[in-house]
């Protein structure tokens, strides 16, 4: 079987249509060849993993280094139990290790500690014992919260400076939060993380989305495996709708090649494309449903409701919600403005607002929009198409310089 799409997990060379995953983290070897820990964050599903994981390989197939990606998620479950979430953490790293690294650069035997001190007591075991400089990307940080995450952050604060030799050599804290967040994590002090923190926002890499040469590159690989040609305007047309965000760049290509089946002879449109993002809305995958369930959060509305109702709202450009709700992916700023961060949001957006004002339920989104007996794409008239309701639409404002102004209707497909 050839590549494919992916929209399950990070992606792999072999077998995915992939961009060069070390190139969107161009800064990374730099940083690492410092000695420096720092922060990598981006919204769900835009290809943290994966760039992760190529860079790590890369790094320790230079030979100077080990590097590896360790998931924090296993400490998900275990809450404020440190002790516990840490030597979920440790179990993973050592397979992570192992499935990763050659054996020389695995950890040795986990020495004792208390519950507060087992992680940094394992990393600096871990960095005695290797030969080369330890390189760790703790990815899924996001999964860590109240005492565990305090805890963690302050080992690796403590270890920092017996780096190299005894502790990591560099560390990235890899999630969806921006470094301040860690700040706030240590106490609600901003001070006490900076005095003597590695992490500082200097240091901290936003993952961005693809840009129209990706998706025309990503595209493009499937042509050359496939012969299957995407129109110039079918791949602006993809860019436009999901603005790179990457899985959703795949989701719409994978739609169109492996479920609604368009033969291999037949050229990729823009109406195909326009046909597959409706059908990944209505299907309601776990990108997009994990999206809705952000709606139901006070934060993310209090930013929402006005932007799609096409009000005026004026937030401080540091407002927490409105810089929370940046992190997610469910808006972007351009410049002064504030707007969904792409047309297939906004759509999915409205949809469930409007569902749940119909329900007459107003702080709770709707259910699911009944799932529907799709016919193949040809068979199916794109007038059937249900529409978004409407939004209201206002001239731009001219922005000011110390808010934010939101845009209600950014952008130019009808009716998206
Ligand atoms: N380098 C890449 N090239 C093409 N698509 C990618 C790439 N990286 C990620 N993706 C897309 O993003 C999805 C999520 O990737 P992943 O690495 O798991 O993201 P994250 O860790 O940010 O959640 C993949 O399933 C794929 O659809
Ligand atoms: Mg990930």
């Amino acid at each position: 079987m050839g590549r494919w799409f992916n929209t399950e997990g990070p992606c792999v060379q072999a077998k995915h249509y992939m961009i060069l995953p070390s190139a969107r983290l161009p800064e990374v070897p730099g940083l690492v060849a410092r000695d420096r820990y720092f922060v990598v964050h981006a919204p769900r599903q835009s290809g943290k993993t994966t760039a992760l994981q190529a860079l790590a390989a890369e790094l320790t197939a230079s030979g100077r280094y080990a590097a590896v990606v360790l998931s924090m998620e296993a400490g998900r479950a275990w809450g404020d139990d440190l002790g516990a979430a840490t030597r979920a953490i440790l179990d993973n790293a050592r397979s992570a290790a192992r499935a990763n690294l050659p054996a020389e650069l695995h950890p040795p035997p986990w020495p004792e500690a208390s519950d507060g001190a087992i992680l940094g007591r394992a990393f600096g075991a871990w960095s005695w014992a290797c030969p080369r400089p330890l390189v760790l990307f703790l990815d899924e940080i996001d999964a860590l919260e109240g005492r565990t995450l305090i805890s963690v952050l302050s080992q690796l604060r403590d270890g920092f400076r017996l780096r190299p030799a005894d502790f990591p050599a560099s560390v990235a804290l890899c999630g969806l939060r921006d470094v301040r967040d860690y700040k706030a994590a240590s106490g609600g002090d901003a001070t006490r993380l900076r005095s003597g923190s590695p992490f500082n926002i200097k240091k901290s890499l936003r993952l961005n989305d693809f840009t129209l040469d990706e998706v025309r590159e990503l595209y493009g690989q499937h042509t050359t495996d496939t012969g299957q040609v995407f129109t110039p305007e079918a791949v602006a047309y993809a860019w436009e709708l999901t603005r790179g965000q990457p899985w959703l760049v795949n989701a719409v290509a994978a739609e169109i090649v492996d479920t609604m089946g368009v033969p291999a002879l037949t050229p990729v449109t823009a109406e195909h494309i326009d046909q597959a993002a409706e059908r990944i809305i209505v299907a309601r995958e776990t990108h997009i449903d994990s999206l809705v369930d952000k709606l139901r959060e006070p934060a993310v509305r209090r930013v929402i409701e006005p932007l799609l109702a096409g009000k005026t709202v004026n937030f401080a450009p540091f407002s927490d919600d409105l810089l929370y709700t940046i992190d997610l992916g469910l808006i972007r700023q351009t410049g002064a403005e504030v707007e969904v961060a792409n047309p297939i949001y906004r759509n999915v957006i409205t949809r469930v607002l409007a569902d749940s004002m119909f329900a007459g339920i107003p702080d709770q989104p709707g259910p699911r929009s009944a799932p529907t007996a799709d016919p193949p794409y040809s068979a199916r008239p794109s007038s059937s198409r249900p529409t978004a309701p409407a939004t209201p639409t206002r001239p731009t404002r001219p922005s000011s310089s110390s808010t934010l102004t939101f845009r209600a209707s950014a952008f130019p497909p009808d009716t998206w």
